[in-house]
């Protein structure tokens, strides 16, 4: 489906398609699994996008500020290893306001600047979108709305790409997920063109859990809203005052793994003729998991996935870092 609906003002710089999700048949079957799970994508409706942009001002939650440090000190360095008119290809671009570095070094560097987003969230791409017309006369947008892994079979690889995937984004895809994920990225831009990872890495358990679970409960409340989402779309009637978030770091996956915990036992409806869906005490939902990434793992990763390492930016701390790969010409292993 496309919607042009962004008026004459706009209507010649921005295109915009949409890939629907089946949130219903997702939700029924995540809830009927002996492990209760909810896709983490289904966080980012219009209430969890704002909320999301509230945890990214959160004290505890440094990810974004380390990533911003480091686009801020190496994006002159990164736009120069890459060649010609540059166009810009952003897995999970939310706000897009850490993009704004890059679009300016690429404009400075190139006079104008293609930027195509994808993301879940409708609302948060319209509305970056909107936003970047605005300031940059000299940008393009394509919003691609969606599921990364639908969107990105859908993407023809033009020459001259600079993927990104920043904010951890690629720490939601843990294990298996992650080479897949790669792949499909790989697939969607040419050979010798580029993929820049920010990348949240492997640090002392406490620092990694408090991200996840600020004094003030911003997080809580954007986990809770999936289940006000499932509320609200399924005409179901969970408590939500029945359920506690928690974020654990688990040693065996190398990821905060977050939860919603039913604290009674429980029963309640999932709206329509749909089957009920009942808790034990204590019975958790999996909601999340955000990968913590070491460096020997990132380089496995991207060798297995086609891709070449062009350059490691890191912070003081080895906190976060910023990963430029560049797609190998040969085909990935085990494909
Ligand atoms: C945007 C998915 C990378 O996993 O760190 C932040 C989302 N969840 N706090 C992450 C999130 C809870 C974030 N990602």
């Amino acid at each position: 489906m496309n919607v042009a609906d962004f008026g004459d003002r706009y209507r010649e710089r921005i295109w915009e398609t949409h890939i629907a999700e089946d949130f219903e048949r997702d939700i029924v079957a995540g809830f009927a699994a002996t492990r209760k799970s909810i896709p983490s994508k289904y966080l980012y409706d219009a209430l969890g996008s704002a909320l999301f942009e509230a945890i990214v001002l959160l004290p505890e939650y440094d990810l974004p500020r380390r990533e911003s440090e480091l686009l801020e000190r190496y994006v002159r360095e990164i736009v120069e290893r890459t060649q010609g008119r540059l166009r810009l290809l952003e897995l999970g671009s939310g706000s897009s306001q850490k993009t704004r570095t890059l679009i300016e070094a690429a404009i400075e560097r190139y006079g104008a600047v293609e930027y195509t987003a994808v993301d879940i969230s409708l609302d948060a791409v319209r509305n970056a979108a909107v936003q970047l017309l605005d300031r940059y006369p000299d940008v393009s947008v394509r919003a691609l709305v969606g599921d990364y892994f639908q969107v990105l079979g859908e993407v023809t690889p033009q020459p001259s790409t600079l993927a990104l995937c920043l904010g951890s984004n690629l720490g939601n895809y843990p294990g298996e997920r992650g080479v897949e994920f790669l792949r499909a990225v790989r697939g969607a831009i040419a050979p010798s063109d580029m993929l820049l990872l920010g990348v949240d890495l492997r640090k002392d358990r406490a620092l990694m859990e408090r991200a996840y679970n600020d004094a003030i409960g911003v997080t809580a409340a954007f986990s809770k809203n999936v289940l006000a989402r499932v509320n609200r779309d399924l005409g179901a009637e969970i408590d939500i005052g029945n359920f506690e978030h928690s974020s654990v770091f688990d040693e065996r996956t190398g990821s905060i793994e977050s939860y919603l915990v039913a604290i009674r036992a429980a029963s309640y409806s999932l709206g329509g003729a749909r089957k009920a869906v009942r808790f034990a005490v204590g019975e958790r939902i999996h909601i999340e998991s955000s990968h913590k990434f070491t460096r020997d793992e990132l380089r496995v990763l991207a060798d297995e996935c086609g891709f070449v390492e062009r350059g490691f930016f890191t912070d003081e701390e080895a906190a976060f870092a910023l990963v430029l790969l560049e797609r190998g010409e040969n085909a990935t292993k085990k494909l």
